[in-house]
């Protein structure tokens, strides 16, 4: 069973035409261009240059055995996990383990744990978190994966000298059982440290984005580490690639979404994306989600070089708690949305609020579960949308495990890759990122960036 793509709220049946789609008569319009696009990824996948390695990676046996040989060689031996990565190289960590750990796991006795460690992500360079974070960790009882695909971000290849530095005064030698790598297999500064230092390392597949690599070791390894069981995660990704082969629009959720983003953007301005899923657990998800629609999608020029600033702009939100921030304008600012609300079927826990207060206003929730009420305000929401004329696409998955997050990530990875070929766009490169690193370079004075220093400062002082 794969996970449901529910699209009636942007008919325009049901909206009206100014803000929504017919879609039977735009289905049949793109199904040709559709299913070009379909056998076109599935077919370039295994070229090298194309970067579609990413859709490989249910496939890719070795890595498994590797991560799970040696996440039982280090179990129990460490307290504590902390990630270093930025970007792709965190996101798809932490909003998977967010979802598929115990809620509050570090908070958590071990026992509750079933003694695999807490988890950390630090995927910033505040000061004063990662001083924060140093006086609440110990570090010799912390595995360190540092992860990054370039091998030489700044911000990662930082926290990894402050780490690496204490590290190697409290333990001496023996500070190197305590960093694991996740990096390019021979390109980069980290790999050459790992080398040289004699670190665990595991591999980002050549033609693996930082933003598509979820499913390489740079997500794996974290989750095995902390008793996630990948092969269900595995199954996911299998069996959604499968549903996801299909080039009958009429049969893909990844193509109908890409499809009426694509439409509804282009031809309706709803020109932003909001994810929210009515579950605390996938509340990442939002986060790896923006990144990977907004430096997809968003791009200055298309791929016969006109300029066109493209790409719808992605917001994360989260039902119900954004109710009472965000509905307000999705309901009657402008009509310039899309509205994707995740639903989850079947909660692990079905939480009664108990029958009291049975004669006061508050009465009436009494008896009832908590699962009705959040099923309730996600109801009204959609409609109320509705009513307003805001197109939504629900996206239902039956449980919040390994097999349904796999398959929801992945379906999202597939959808981004078809509307970047409606958008007739590089899916794959960050040209918008890469500039504002490499002026970060200059700024610390890397060596070979001497050159564009000066005059950055400059342009820093006028701005
Ligand atoms: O999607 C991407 O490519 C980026 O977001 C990268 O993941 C991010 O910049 C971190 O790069 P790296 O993994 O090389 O440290």
């Amino acid at each position: 069973m794969v996970i449901k793509l529910d699209y009636n709220n942007v008919k325009s049946n049901v909206l009206g035409c100014e803000n929504g789609l017919d879609i039977e008569q735009e289905f049949a319009a793109f199904k040709d261009k559709v299913k070009d696009i379909i056998v076109d990824l599935n077919k370039k996948k295994d070229k090298p240059g194309q970067w579609l390695q990413w859709m490989n990676l249910g496939y890719n046996e070795e890595t498994v055995w590797l991560v799970k040989e040696y996440a039982s060689l280090v179990r129990n031996r460490f307290k504590n996990v902390l990630v270093l990565g930025i970007g792709g190289s965190a996101l798809g960590g932490l909003a998977v383990t967010e979802a598929l750990l115990k809620p509050y796991w570090n908070l958590l006795p071990a026992e509750k744990r079933d003694n695999y460690p807490k988890i950390f992500f630090l995927d910033n360079i505040d000061p004063d978190q990662i001083q924060g974070l140093l006086d609440m960790l110990d570090l010799k009882s912390t595995l360190v994966n540092v992860i990054t695909k370039s091998g030489s971000t700044a911000e990662t290849m930082a926290q990894y000298m402050i780490v690496k530095d204490i590290l190697e005064r409290e333990l001496g030698d023996n500070y190197r059982r305590n960093i694991v790598v996740t990096t390019d297999k021979e390109t980069g500064y980290l790999r050459q440290l790992a080398d040289q230092e004699g670190y665990k390392s595991f591999t980002v597949p050549d033609d693996v984005g930082g933003r598509f690599s979820v499913f390489s070791a740079v997500g794996l390894l974290p989750f095995a580490l902390v008793g996630i069981d990948i092969d269900e995660i595995i199954n996911g990704i299998k069996d959604m690639d499968l549903a996801l082969k299909n080039t009958d629009i009429l049969e893909n959720i990844a193509a109908q979404n890409a499809l009426i983003h694509y439409l509804l953007d282009t031809q309706k301005g709803k020109n932003l994306t909001v994810m929210m899923p009515y579950s605390s657990r996938l509340k990442y998800i939002s986060d790896w989600f923006v990144q990977l629609w907004a430096e997809s999608l968003g791009k200055e020029f298309d791929n016969d070089g006109n300029k066109i600033n493209c790409g719808p702009t992605p917001i994360k939100a989260l039902g119900v708690t954004d109710q009472h921030s965000q509905v307000q304008l999705y309901n009657e600012g402008p009509n310039d949305k899309v509205i994707n609300f995740i639903r989850v079927e079947e909660f692990d826990n079905i939480t009664k609020i108990p029958n009291i207060f049975e004669y006061t206003g508050i009465g009436y929730l009494g008896g009832k579960t908590i699962n009705e009420l959040l099923n309730a305000e996600a109801d009204a929401t959609k409609v109320a949308l509705v009513d307003f004329g805001k197109p939504n696409v629900t996206i239902t998955i039956p449980k919040v495990n390994g097999y349904y997050i796999a398959q929801l990530l992945y379906m999202l990875e597939v959808q981004t890759a078809i509307a970047g070929e409606l958008y007739n766009i590089d899916t794959f490169n960050q040209p918008g990122v890469e500039q504002a690193k490499n002026y970060t370079y200059a700024l610390m004075g890397r060596a070979g960036y001497e050159d564009s220093a000066e005059a950055l400062k400059e342009k820093i002082t006028k701005n």
